[in-house]
Formats: structure tokens, sequence, C-alpha cells
């Protein structure tokens, strides 16, 4: 089995970040978001994973995830051109997959269950002997489904009365269910085929969807698990607030980071080495980066700050902060995402004003 996980795209979603940056690699507590699809496939026993990259932040991610040595995998990488479609990143990875089946993983979401049993329970269907008087069809593919409140921003499946898969549509209009697919899919070689028989969808994209449609139409098996636990694509600020509490939640309290006598550390907080906690609380969960320094700060719940910030004078809860930025006199700050290299600052200069530099794409809330 072959992992090959998809971190192209435009990240149109999650601009500004995503103007220099690609979305897969905002951290999600302190990490960034695709390593933890890597880390799952290599506790899955995968060992060789392609990853697809775009040519404008490829080389970023390339940097951030080296050779794979550190998450014990042998990695591949596969330059997407256009973000031209799932079913196109397949396409394109053929001679990578060879006629290996393979788990596919889209490189922004998240989710809690892992993938072990997921690939574990494709390989038993695969595997399994026939039985007398049972059917015995082999599954082409795995779809994973969830159960979501908007529909119609997602993949949808139709599960038929003995629990087939019968339809699935991208981004329905009218969905027929509320099961939502999840970036998580396994194939067999089968796929290939699917993917070079299917048109461009009305948004110019080679959908998977519609692959795994062709399978199904073409008389192929299409297994389906739903969901357990929670699952999160992180395209957007509020679901990857969301998916950062929800992995703060997990988090084991470790303080390696200096933390004056003045300073109260409360809970479920990693300070990480090298940190400095001056005069402040910090309470959890939290995280709290190399090189970063709280000085006569509150860092309450559900923040995560990635390494060699500053927060000076400043209270901020439920956000995540990204490498190098600084707070300094903010009052309160909340619910926030803020990019690398950032300064929020409360100025003195008259007229007392709120004075701004912002790139393409913010949005902006003044109490
Ligand atoms: O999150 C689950 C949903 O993901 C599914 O329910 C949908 O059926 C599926 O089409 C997909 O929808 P999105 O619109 O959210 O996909 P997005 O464009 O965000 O791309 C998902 C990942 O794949 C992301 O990490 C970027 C990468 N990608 C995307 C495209 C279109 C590529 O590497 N190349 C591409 O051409």
């Amino acid at each position: 089995m072959k992992g090959l996980i998809l971190s192209g795209g435009a990240g149109t979603r999650l601009r500004p970040i995503t103007h220099t940056s690609a979305k897969q690699l905002v951290p999600v507590a302190n990490k960034p978001i695709l390593f933890y699809g890597i880390e799952d496939m290599a506790a899955a026993g995968i060992e060789e994973i392609g990853i697809i990259i775009a040519p404008a932040t490829g080389d970023e991610i390339r940097e951030y995830v080296g050779d794979g040595s550190n998450f014990g995998v042998n990695i591949t990488w596969i330059v997407q051109d256009e973000p031209s479609g799932l079913a196109h990143c397949v396409l394109i990875a053929r001679d990578f997959l060879g006629d290996d089946d393979f788990v596919m993983y889209l490189g922004d979401n998240m989710l809690e269950q892992g993938l072990t049993e997921f690939v574990e329970g494709f390989e038993n269907a695969r595997s399994a002997e026939p039985q007398l008087g049972v059917e015995h069809v082999k599954p082409a593919a795995q779809i994973l489904l969830a159960k979501v409140e908007n529909p119609t921003a997602f993949g949808v499946a139709e599960i038929g009365p003995d629990g087939e898969v019968v339809q699935l549509v991208e981004k329905p209009e009218v969905p027929p269910s509320d099961l939502a697919l999840v970036g998580v899919y396994l194939f067999d070689p089968t796929i290939h085929i699917a993917v070079a028989s299917i048109e461009p969808s009305p948004r110019g994209e080679l959908e998977i969807t519609d692959a795994i449609q062709w399978l199904v139409t073409n008389g192929y098996r299409v297994n389906h698990e739903v969901l357990v636990g929670w699952w999160i694509d992180t395209g957007k600020k509020d679901p990857l607030l969301e998916c950062n509490r929800l992995v703060l939640d997990t988090l084991k309290r470790n303080v390696a980071g200096d933390v004056d006598p003045t300073s109260s550390i409360d809970g479920r907080v990693v300070i990480e080495e090298g940190a400095k906690i001056v005069n402040s609380t910090v309470r959890g969960p939290a995280i709290i980066g190399a090189g970063t320094i709280i000085e006569d700060s509150y860092v309450g719940p559900y923040s995560s700050i990635a390494i060699d910030c500053v927060i000076t004078r400043s209270e901020i809860d439920n956000s995540v902060i990204l490498r190098r930025s600084s707070v300094t006199d903010i009052p309160r700050l909340t619910d926030s995402l803020v990019g690398r290299d950032t300064e929020i600052t409360k100025g003195d200069a008259r007229p007392r004003a709120t004075r701004v530099m912002l790139g393409d794409h913010c949005h902006v809330e003044i109490e």
C-alpha cells in the first residue's frame, strides 16, 4: 500500500496567509497540518508516500518536510502545474503509484481517528476468502463519510438500502444526503481507468468524486465507512481554530522553557525549550513555541503561539499566532489567526486612530 497526499491547490479561502505560504503548512498546536497526515500514514504502516505540490508553494513544503526520514517514510515529490482537480493528482501520480493499492489523503484535512483501521478494513475486504452462498466482490475503492450540516460544501454520497454506495456528487445544490466525503480515500489500480475516463466538472476540475461515481456506474464495488470522531477541513479560519482547540485538548503538560517566579502556568500547557514567560499567566490548553517571549501578559485557553514571537502587555485567547509575530499592548485578542512576521500594537500617535498596513484579502474586526 502506498500513500498519496494532496498538498497543491490554490488555498484561496485562507488568504492572506496563503498568499505567501501553503495552507497545508499552517500550524495546528504549532505543527503544520500536513505533518499530521504524514504521521497518520506512517502509523498505518505506509512507507512510500507521494506528495503533490504546486509550483508556488512546493519548495517551502519540501523544506518543511525534508526527505521523510523524520517521519520514517520515503517521500516522492510530484509537481502539479495547475490545480486541475483531485482526480488530476491521481493521473499525474501514475508512475509513482504503479499498480499498487493506495490511500489518498487531502493535505488540509484532519481527522481524529487516524488511518490504521480504515486501511486495515480495505486490506481485509480485498483479501477475504470467498464464502459459500455469500456474494464476494472485492472493493475497488473505500470512502470515508461524515454527517455534516452543510453538505453543499462537500462531495456527497447517497447510500442504498443495503448499505451500498449508489451515487456521489460534488458540491450539489440539492444534496441527496447529509453524508459528506471526508478527504481520505482508498483505491486499487482500477481508479487509473476511472480518472482517465471522466471529463472536467463545471468548475473546470477533474473531480475524484466523479471518478468514484464512474467506478459505481461501471459495476465496481465501493465500500464506505462512517467516521468515528471529529474531522475538519481546515481550509478556513474558523474550522482551523476549531481544529486547534481539538488538538490542544489532547495536549500533555510539559514546561521545558523558562518561567520566572512571578508567572503562573495553569493546566495543560506546553512551554517549549527556549521560550520565556515573564510576569505572565498562561492558562491551558495552550502551547508556546521555542524562542517566544511572553511578558506582562495573559495567554488564555486554546492559544497556539509559534516560535520566536513576542507577546507584551497583552491578553490573548482562542488564537493561532504564526512564527516571528509580535503583539504589544493589546488588551484582548481573541478568535484570531495571525500570520508570520506580523506586528499588532497599540500606538500613541495623534490623532488617536487605528492605523493598519494589511495585505490583500485580510479581515480585521476592531472592538
Ligand atoms: O474536505 C473534503 C472535501 O475535499 C470533499 O468532500 C470533496 O468531495 C473534495 O472535492 C474536496 O473538496 P475541496 O473543495 O475542499 O478541495 P480543495 O480544493 O480544498 O482541495 C483539497 C486538497 O487537495 C488541498 O490540500 C489542496 C489539494 N489539491 C487540490 C486541487 C483542486 C491539489 O493538490 N491539487 C488540486 O488540483
